[in-house]
């Protein structure tokens, strides 16, 4: 496995190993992996020639008042999962690298990135499509992967990728789950014992709105109710949203008639957390 620091060497990695080997996959991540990104990793080598796996950090998705100094920096660890795995390339920049020195150009999806995050994390996701382009045009991979619980995130990126013709497919992989239920995610190393249990609420919220969706409930806001009620016996978790929206373009919905995105975002402590499911089928 090779782990590269800069564009050049990314590319010039590249150059060789597309040649003998076909499909590039990519896995991008910000390191502080657990399964969740392991199994993205799987996706890929089952898919592709060639994997490569980027670490960055990402300062611009990262708000004033967010975790991107305490955020899990755990590079040894993660390179050794990587080599595991059978990743051939690792790219893992500095700050300086992907945002030289006075930096302007940034990529905003309008509309669509102010919604769910983007109501409570205002430029994340301008941050995001940034580095994700950026990563793009230097990976320049055939499939790019990424985990299903970042839903609104996979939706943004989706219409970037239509809107500025990257030539690849974005493949959206199942949430990997923790045995009782919680949504994997670098930031559950967060949660203290008695947290990480008060966060399993997220999880039962989201399945009584699914349990009354398949006992034939279709009313958006009779189904949101039932998730509300959830939540509200977990007084340690503050609810930041809990959505019934399209999952393409994130907007609301009233009823649950086609594919709907359940999506939630809440506090535990001070650790924020996000979880989602799909119900319906698409029409
Ligand atoms: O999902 C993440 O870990 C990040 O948002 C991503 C896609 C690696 C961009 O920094």
């Amino acid at each position: 496995m090779q782990v590269v620091r800069t564009v050049a060497e990314t590319r010039a990695a590249l150059w060789a190993l597309r040649a003998g080997q076909g499909t590039v996959g990519f896995v991008p991540t910000m390191g502080a992996l657990h399964e969740g990104h392991l199994s993205l990793v799987r996706a890929a080598k089952a898919g592709c020639g060639v994997v490569v796996a980027s670490i960055f950090v990402n300062p611009t998705q990262f708000g004033p008042n967010e975790d991107f100094a305490k955020y899990p920096r755990t590079f040894e660890a993660d390179c050794a999962l990587l080599e595991a795995e059978g990743v051939d390339v690792v790219f893992a920049p500095q700050v300086e690298e992907m945002y030289p020195e006075g930096a302007a150009t940034f990529v905003e999806v309008e509309g669509i990135s102010d919604r769910l995050d983007g109501v409570s994390r205002p430029g994340h996701f301008r941050g995001v499509a940034t580095v994700v382009a950026k990563l793009f045009h230097i990976v320049q991979p055939d499939r790019a992967y990424f985990g299903q619980k970042d839903a609104a995130q996979v939706a943004v990126l989706r219409r970037m990728v239509r809107e500025l013709h990257f030539p690849l497919e974005l493949v959206a992989c199942p949430t990997v789950r923790e045995a009782d239920g919680l949504a994997m995610s670098s930031r559950n190393r967060y949660l203290s014992a008695e947290e990480r249990q008060q966060a399993l609420v997220l999880k039962r919220a989201l399945d009584a709105i699914t349990e009354k969706y398949a006992a034939g409930e279709r009313d958006a806001a009779a189904l949101r109710e039932a998730g509300l009620r959830v939540i509200a016996q977990e007084p340690a978790a503050k609810l930041d949203y809990l959505k019934l929206v399209s999952p393409l373009t994130l907007e609301d919905v009233q009823h649950a008639e086609g594919e709907t995105l359940v999506a939630i975002a809440a506090w535990v402590g001070a650790t924020r957390l996000i979880d989602n499911v799909v119900i319906g089928s698409r029409v």
